[in-house]
């Protein structure tokens, strides 16, 4: 068995040196004012779709940096300690800016505390420094589930910040270029950080079979919760909308209409993302292009403007 876990350990080195690629947050900042509440013209579906991103980042991410700080004391390779570090900045900062977005929905009357305070509870109660319920779970073993829980969510991260990198039908539909910014801006820097969380959990999360099995359970637990939470945010903003003209409830046909004009990630892409996250073999260097997220990186306004903002400090 010893064998066996130092081939995968020695693959996962391997794996990480070949993506190696310093991970630091950029510290950007958007302007909403100009941004309309459908900011996909004509698309009030697909708009709120990607919209539930600004209900679940927000106390999601937080809870990521919180997790992984937690085990921070854990992790004795150097190198993947500046990656979790850089990881929790990234993180942080994206949390940071999506809440920024719910005030300006809030602004445009479309407030969202009563869908977001269920999301808190889940991070803060459910998923807490200390199991729920009193459950019989050690420390550590409450530890490493939670760390199975956010690799299991960075699957998904990786899989959707590589889709909008590519989806060019939000551009042809003259999406608003600074959602589209922060869409991209946030998918890239996950496809950037997308083997951090696995290797964190790999390294954090014992040995053999257990390992596996626990990092399969993240999966089939993480799985069909988000599907939920994405199905009731979408539902919950498309029957607050308070814009006239809107579709009265969310619609499984609109939604399909939207993935065929590229407004939405397909299905199949989606779905895809499980069983290969089942592979034992499994590393998400395998996931996207990390070549086309550093060239968005290196394009993006916003992310511009930052290195900009470090440089000037810098000089000064
Ligand atoms: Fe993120
Ligand atoms: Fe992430």
């Amino acid at each position: 068995m010893s064998g066996y876990r130092d081939r995968i350990d020695l693959d996962l080195d391997l794996d990480r040196d070949r993506d190696r690629h310093p991970i630091g947050p950029r510290r950007v900042a958007f302007d909403w004012k100009t941004t309309p509440l459908h900011w996909i013209p004509d698309e009030p579906t697909a708009t709120h779709v990607i919209n539930v991103l600004h209900l679940l980042l927000p106390a999601g991410e937080r809870w990521f940096v919180r997790v992984l700080k937690e085990g921070l004391p854990l992790v004795t390779d150097p190198e993947l300690r500046d990656d979790v570090k850089g990881f929790m900045g990234q993180e942080a900062t994206h949390s940071v800016q999506h809440s920024y977005v719910l005030d300006h929905l809030a602004e445009q009357r479309l407030p969202t505390q009563a869908y977001t305070r269920h999301v808190d509870f889940l991070f803060e109660k459910l998923l807490g420094e200390s199991p729920p319920f009193g459950m019989p779970v050690t420390e550590r073993e409450w530890l490493r589930f939670r760390l199975a829980v956010v690799a299991a969510i960075e699957q998904f991260t990786a899989v959707l910040g590589d889709w909008v990198l590519r989806a060019e039908g939000l551009d042809r539909a003259g999406a608003d270029e600074i959602m589209l910014d922060l869409l991209r801006w946030h998918g890239a820097e996950e496809v950037e950080h997308r083997s951090v969380a696995f290797d964190m959990y790999q390294h954090c999360g014992g040995v053999g079979l257990a390992r596996y099995a626990r990092r399969v359970e993240g999966m089939v637990v993480v799985a069909p919760v988000l599907a939920w939470l994405w199905l009731w945010g979408a539902s919950y903003l498309i029957r607050n909308d308070p814009e006239p003209g809107g579709p009265p409830r969310y619609s499984l046909g609109a939604h399909n209409r939207a993935v065929a004009k590229g407004l939405l990630p397909p299905w199949r892409e989606l779905g895809m993302a499980i069983p290969r996250y089942f592979r034992r073999s499994y590393h998400p260097s395998q996931e996207g292009s990390l070549r086309r997220a550093v060239e968005y990186l290196a394009a993006s306004p916003a992310a511009r403007a930052a290195a900009g903002a470090v440089g000037r400090a810098a000089m000064s």
